[in-house]
């Protein structure tokens, strides 16, 4: 992707996410050099790749494919690894209409995937064979706000805004918008997208990047090159 149209995305993103009262902590805002300045007390935040994450995962078309994150908080892996403390994570995202997350499974993240506002949620579903990997036969059972759903495989469910579902390791899963933009809420174990996310198709996470003007913001993918 081209750096300004990463930027063109971010700049309406906000827009987007502003217009249902949501607003970003102040360091959504922070130009790069002020991140630069501050980075010996953001070490947390660099560490936990909080920020904007815009992705493509690769392909180069954002539009059929491709998502719109920021992780406003997550937590430390030292915490889940001895089982209490910071062992959470919280993301705001936007899926456009049409515009594909692709299917993918966690290893380790357990996530609630919430219909903040907008249009319908559509989450398409399988479940796994024993080892975890994906299982075009397999169905299996979420939690919709707390309620039982057995689900078939390949069943789309989908979700008015206020509805959510829990997703366990091993339920695979895709999304998109239906009908629209949606704004989407991500409630999470500690989240680690260099090693957790386990694509269906061999696809990449984050965007390639094409630096054809500086950044308005960085992305969480850029704080290791870039800070
Ligand atoms: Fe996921």
């Amino acid at each position: 992707m081209k750096r300004s149209e990463i930027n063109d995305i971010l700049l309406r993103g906000d827009e987007f996410i502003r217009s249902f009262g949501y607003v970003m902590p102040p360091f959504a805002y922070w130009s790069p050099d002020e991140m630069r300045a501050r980075k010996t007390d953001i070490q947390p935040l660099i560490d936990g790749m909080f920020g904007w994450d815009i992705t493509d995962y690769g392909a180069g078309k954002f539009d059929e494919m491709g998502l719109f994150l920021f992780t406003t908080r997550n937590g430390r892996q030292e915490d889940l690894k001895r089982g209490g403390g910071m062992c959470y994570a919280e993301k705001i995202m936007i899926s456009r209409k049409d515009q594909l997350s692709p299917m993918h499974s966690h290893w380790l993240k357990a996530e609630d995937i919430i219909n903040r506002g907008g249009a319908t949620l559509a989450i398409q579903l399988y479940g796994s064979a024993e080892d975890g990997a994906f299982d075009e036969t397999a169905g299996g059972t979420v939690y919709c706000d707390g309620i039982r759903r057995d689900f078939a495989p390949g069943e789309v469910l989908k979700f008015a805004p206020g509805e959510s579902v829990t997703l366990m390791p091993g339920d695979w899963h895709a999304f998109w918008g239906e009908g629209g933009d949606v704004l989407i809420g991500e409630v999470s174990t500690v989240n680690d997208d260099n090693t957790d996310n386990w694509f269906r198709e061999p696809i990449g996470r984050f965007a390639d990047i094409d630096e054809d003007v500086d950044p308005v913001h960085l992305l969480a993918s850029d704080y290791a090159r870039l800070l």
